[in-house]
């Protein structure tokens, strides 16, 4: 890693001192702070592939030292917010098990806690401007509490232009780093807690694969990385410069912790990647794909199996086999189709046109007929017409999709898109975004309908958020659904009769004892 470090003297007009310099690491001065940059994002970095081997580390992630850190001079506490996907959301819960093994104690009300990270995502700028909005409330908290850490970690930290705002409008922030060493989390948390000074530490590599980190998981069900990063560059996305190159785990090591997650109980898994369709593709030697590492799991005795992020592109006529054996996949496939016009699909480099996604449709259903198939789609990509936003609704219509996820397009500095002439005004933007809303909620409330009447197996997920006189659970589906029963049955597959089905939920009756009961390690 190139210890080169940027001259951030033209943010702070003159006001800028460096302290020291040396291979580990850059002091500088900035106003009301000391810094210390051991090393910093760059996009040029962040684009590059191929030039350096994955390593696979199975490391011991909490130093000696560090062990009893959460309980040195009384208890502490830490509280982790955080924003975006899936993939960050499991990150939470690795950093949240180095905690819990540091002897820190989880609190909800930040107020409370001694260390505050925000796991931050970068996918458009509204979840950016939202981060900065709560970093800016944090300096009230800092005032008051001068022996706070706050930490800022996940993808935002992975941009130039995120720490540079730091450094210039958030001085207050202790600890800076990125996606890809969550597991220097214990060392980082010492080094600014003993030295006050800021400590930023991202790496801009391709990435590695850390395996044995401590994860505190919560509830029945839970993630399992199956692959990091990106490749596919897709020229409006950030991912692939914030989460590193396409590295699959070795299937032995899924397998491993799949069985154990087996054996503690778990009733769900969702194995997650940006792309795991292309699971398998890096491993050398290896003819082995998602299809295969699927149906081995399919062996396991978890009784839902779910993933997520499936790329139309690599989704071969394997996986579809694999995937029509059921048992405990699902059938429900996320399968994001952004655009229904080829020459946008084209502009956004998805590599695939309309016919080729319509045609891996039609695959599906003539395998799997009950499947339940969502998406995600963008409005407004720079320059799309009118007609290219009609190809959208019309393959809307086609697929029938039973719930999908709508964004306006969002320029992210350093992508291709953002490059590109936008001559769409927001207004019109908004106007699209209304009108697909307006047909996937029609698509979404059939695709309940056709299950009045049906009885379908729940996952008891606990009381309704609104209503503690109802629970809630999910269909193999993923459908959420309302019933009335004992809060015992939490944790437990059962059957529903749905009698009246909604746009966003199902309600039913409880029709038969449970299934089969969760034995949690
Ligand atoms: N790896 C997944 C997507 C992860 S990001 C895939 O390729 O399917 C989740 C979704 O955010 C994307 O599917 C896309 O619809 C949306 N998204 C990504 N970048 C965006 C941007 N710049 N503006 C608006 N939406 C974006
Ligand atoms: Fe982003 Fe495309 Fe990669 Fe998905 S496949 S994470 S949209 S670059
Ligand atoms: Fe956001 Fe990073 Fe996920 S940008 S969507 S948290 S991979």
């Amino acid at each position: 890693m190139s210890k080169e470090t940027k001259d951030y003297s033209k943010y702070f007009n003159g006001s800028y001192k460096i302290l020291s310099e040396d291979e580990n690491a850059k002091k500088i001065r900035i106003p009301g702070r000391d810094v210390q940059i051991i090393s910093e994002p760059s996009y040029k970095q962040e684009k590059q592939r191929g030039k350096e081997e994955t390593q696979i580390i199975y490391e011991q992630a909490i130093p000696e030292e560090m062990k009893d850190f959460g309980r040195i001079g009384g208890q502490k506490y830490y509280h982790i917010q955080t924003y975006g996907c899936q993939m960050n959301e499991h990150d939470t819960e690795t950093m949240a098990g180095m905690f819990e093994e540091m002897g820190f104690i989880r609190v909800e009300d930040r107020t409370k806690a001694d260390v505050i990270l925000f796991n931050t995502c970068a996918i458009r700028e509204n979840a950016e401007d939202k981060v900065f909005g709560e970093l800016g409330h944090m300096k009230t908290l800092k005032l008051e509490k001068p022996d706070l850490i706050l930490g800022v970690c996940g993808c935002m930290s992975q941009e130039e232009s995120v720490v540079n705002r730091i450094l210039q409008k958030h001085a207050h922030v202790d600890i800076i780093f990125g996606t890809h060493n969550i597991h220097r989390l214990p060392n980082l948390l010492k080094e600014a807690y003993y030295s006050k000074e800021m400590v930023v530490e991202v790496w801009s590599k391709e990435g590695d694969i850390i395996e044995n980190l401590p994860k505190k998981r919560e509830g029945m069900k839970a993630w399992v990385n199956i692959m990091y990063g990106c490749d596919k560059f897709c020229t409006y996305c950030i991912v692939p410069y914030t989460r590193g190159k396409e590295r699959s785990r070795l299937p032995q090591d899924v397998i491993a912790e799949v069985r154990e997650l087996a054996r503690q109980g778990y009733m769900e898994l969702t194995l997650l990647g940006q792309n795991v369709n292309a699971y398998g593709k890096d491993l050398e030697d290896m003819d082995y794909g998602f299809g295969d590492l699927l149906d081995e799991i399919r062996s396991i005795g978890i009784p839902r199996v779910r993933f997520t992020t499936s790329h139309p592109r690599d989704f071969d006529d394997r996986l579809i086999e694999v995937l029509a054996k059921r048992g405990n996949l699902v059938e429900h496939i996320h399968l994001p189709v952004q655009s229904g016009n080829t020459e946008i699909l084209k502009r956004m480099s998805r590599k695939y046109s309309r016919e080729h996604y319509l045609e891996l449709v039609r695959k599906i259903k003539a395998a799997i007929p009950d499947v339940v198939l969502t998406t995600d789609i963008i409005v407004g990509f720079p320059g799309e017409t009118e007609e290219q936003f009609q190809d959208t609704l019309s393959l809307v219509e086609e697929v029938k999709y039973d719930f999908a996820f709508s964004f306006i397009y969002s320029p992210r500095a350093g992508t291709p898109a953002a490059e590109m002439e936008d001559n769409v005004p927001m207004a019109v933007k908004k106007e699209r975004l209304q009108r697909l809303n307006d047909l996937l909620n029609r698509y979404s409330k059939e695709g309940n309908e056709a299950l009045r009447g049906e009885i379908v197996e729940v996952l008891v997920e606990g009381e309704s958020k609104n209503n503690p006189d109802v629970l809630a659970g999910r269909t193999r589906t993923n459908k959420l659904i309302h019933f009335t029963g004992d809060k015992a049955l939490t944790g437990q597959l059962v059957y529903v009769r749905v009698l009246e089905p909604q746009t966003w939920v199902l309600k039913g009756e409880l029709v038969e004892t449970p299934m089969k009961t969760v034995a949690h390690g």
